[in-house]
């Protein structure tokens, strides 16, 4: 099964839709900072200490931080192994390598790259501070997003990342639902308007954050 073309791309999609229900959720927990510095700075707390006292300090933060490692690894194996056979399976070159593949493959590809080096961008930005702009301070998310949204490449980095998972989005899901096999002539209409909708409420909320800072809502 994992072995089979279908199996991969069963991969794809449940390690996909794992990884939009994260962000899903990091999208609206973003917004709070819309709420203040101390509302935002207590829900960054929360998540270190959420599931207490069943279970020790960031313990739930960390089974979130596995499965998210795991659907990442599982993600990115799976296509590198399908575009593997694609090239494979092909009977002979193309004259033109620009016909080789698909507007849609290529994008995807290329978005998969350019999230893969943001999300390492972002957790030496906001997580580790290893990269962070301004004097990072664990425990104060607030300010350590007002300072990245306060030089002109963190607007640039994570605007042009947030652009690039609507985008991925927009077209996996789609994937992902013929994959799965719940398309149906029928039912592909209402999947893509789905698929359309849950893009653009991403990608609107994620640039929320930036906007409201460069336009000193949040500051
Ligand atoms: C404007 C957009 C974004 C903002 C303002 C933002 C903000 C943050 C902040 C403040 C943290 C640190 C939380 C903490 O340590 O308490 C964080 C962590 C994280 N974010 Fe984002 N984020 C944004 C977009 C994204 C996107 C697009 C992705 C994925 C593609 C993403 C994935 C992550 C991951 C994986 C972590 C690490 C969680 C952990 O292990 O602690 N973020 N983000």
């Amino acid at each position: 099964m994992w072995d089979s073309t279908v199996g991969k791309k069963a991969v794809m999609a449940v390690s996909g839709l794992i990884m939009l229900l994260y962000l899903v959720a990091h999208m609206l927990g973003n917004l709070k900072i819309y709420f203040g510095a101390p509302e935002f700075n207590e829900y960054a707390h929360w998540l270190r200490t959420m599931g207490e006292p069943l279970l020790h300090y960031e313990w739930a933060l960390w089974v979130v931080r596995v499965v998210l490692v795991a659907a990442v690894v599982a993600h990115a194996v799976s296509a590198y192994q399908l575009s593997r056979r694609d090239i494979r399976a092909r009977p002979a070159k193309y004259v033109h390598r620009k016909a080789r593949t698909s507007y849609a493959t290529r994008t995807m590809r290329w978005g998969g790259i350019i999230l893969a080096l943001f999300i390492v961008w972002h957790i030496l930005d906001l997580t580790t501070g290893h990269v962070h702009s301004g004097g990072f301070e664990e425990g104060k998310p607030y300010q350590n997003v007002v300072d990245t949204f306060s030089t002109w490449y963190g607007n640039v980095i994570y605007i042009v990342a947030v652009l690039a998972v609507g985008l991925h989005i927009r077209h996996g899901f789609w994937s992902a639902a013929q994959s799965l096999g719940v398309g149906s002539r029928s039912r592909d209409r209402a999947l893509k308007a789905l698929a359309n909708v849950l893009a653009l409420l991403l990608t609107v909320g994620f640039l929320a954050v930036p906007v409201g800072v460069m336009t000193g809502v949040v500051s």
